[in-house]
């Protein structure tokens, strides 16, 4: 029989993506999400995708009658827990918001899922954890850095996951840090559809690209890097969900508990960034260099080797490909429509 999986944020940008790939892996997934950052027809999307209705709850993490009730229902075997506030400078300005859906939230699933006796979780955790690294490539075994908030929640969830295996031997967990996910599904009926003006590289220089943003502020030219400008290890979003469905077959397979990096061990600056982009979407992106962005890390390029040890993960898609799936979306008659309840503006 296949085995369930609630997906927590399902209807978000990864989340989404993550979804698609379990379905091609047989899973059987119910998606649970409050919408607070998706659009409601994303699950109209992915219906239109896979051909298939989708299980579907919406409700908050921190609601524990709702998420008990699902349990009760679906008898999950484990949990992709995707849902989360993301936006770090957001973070700054409301800490108290982003330590209670993210690790409030958390805990709540947590104890909910224990209740219900399902203890296989993993959890969508990021390169913020490492802070600036002292080593790039950077390893797994680097120290804990918050630089804000937002970080702050992604190293105390790690925490509290490690602590909870430790203490019971039930639990198994696969803590999956993401680098920079980029791209979108080939279909262009999913991708990352930010409400505000975009905080992150790609999807604002979709939009620069696509005429709906004048020019990209590139943060600063003279960091230590070959052309000045920020290095990162972007990462096609379905290969990211690929790794999501090889830590849950780790996890439900032998129960091995794992801590990873997923990116794909190469970086490149936002100027490569910029010229793949022309060239994907064969449309100008001005740009003009500014200061640095506060709290910016100079490099964050993934040690990527003990992904591909541990669960055989190796990514597949290159720049060229996050581009043009990008620009697929963005120009696709999909991209933007239908904004859910609480746009904002
Ligand atoms: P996203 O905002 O697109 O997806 C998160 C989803 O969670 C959204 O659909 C949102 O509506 C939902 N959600 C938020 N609060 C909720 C709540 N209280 N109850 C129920 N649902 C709620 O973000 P994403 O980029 O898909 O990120 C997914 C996860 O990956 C997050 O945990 C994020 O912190 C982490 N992550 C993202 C990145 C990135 O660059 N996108 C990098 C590293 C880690
Ligand atoms: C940012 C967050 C990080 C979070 C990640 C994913 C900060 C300081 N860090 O990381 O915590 O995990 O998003 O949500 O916000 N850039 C520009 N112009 C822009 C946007 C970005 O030049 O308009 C540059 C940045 O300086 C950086 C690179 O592009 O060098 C990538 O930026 P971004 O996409 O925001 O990702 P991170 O900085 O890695």
């Amino acid at each position: 029989m296949a085995e369930k999986i609630l997906l927590t944020g399902g209807a978000g940008y990864i989340g989404s993506h993550t979804y698609v790939a379990l379905l091609a892996a047989s899973y059987e997934v119910t998606i649970l999400d409050n919408f607070q950052n998706a659009n409601r027809s994303v699950i109209d999307r992915l219906e239109q995708l896979t051909g298939q209705p989708v299980s579907f709850a919406e409700a908050d993490i921190r609601d524990a009658t709702t998420l008990a009730g699902l349990f009760a229902e679906y008898q999950f075997d484990a949990v992709v827990h995707f849902a989360a506030l993301k936006a770090v400078s957001e973070s700054v300005e409301r800490p108290l918001d982003y330590f209670d859906v993210n690790i409030s939230g958390l805990i709540n699933l947590l104890r909910v899922m224990d209740a219900a006796g399902c203890r296989n979780i993993v959890f969508s955790s990021s390169a913020t954890v490492y802070g600036v690294p002292d080593e790039t490539p950077t390893p797994e075994t680097a120290e804990f850095r918050a630089m804000n908030p937002y970080g702050q929640t992604k190293i105390s969830g790690e925490q509290i996951l490690n602590q909870l295996t430790a203490a019971d031997d039930r639990w198994n967990v696969g803590i999956l840090r993401y680098f920079n996910p980029a791209g979108a599904h080939d279909s262009a009926l999913i991708g990352e559809d930010p409400r505000d003006i975009p905080n992150n590289l790609m999807p604002f220089i979709a939009k620069v690209a696509a005429g709906e943003l004048e020019e990209l502020q590139v943060f600063g030219d003279d960091y230590d890097t070959p052309d000045g400008t920020g290095v990162r290890d972007y990462i096609h979003v379905d290969d990211l969900a690929k790794g999501h469905v090889l830590s849950l077959a780790a996890l439900l397979g032998d129960g091995q508990s794992h801590l990873v990096n997923l990116g794909t061990g190469e970086g490149h600056s936002v100027l490569e960034m910029v010229s793949a982009y022309k060239r994907a979407s064969n449309r100008d992106v001005p740009y003009r260099i500014t200061e640095r962005r506060a709290g910016d890390v100079p490099v964050y390029v993934a040690r990527a080797d003990k992904a591909e040890e541990i669960l055989g993960f190796k990514t597949e898609r290159n720049l060229d490909e996050m581009c043009a799936s990008s620009w697929k979306w963005i120009a696709g008659p999909h991209s933007s429509e239908d904004p859910g309840p609480e746009e904002k503006g």
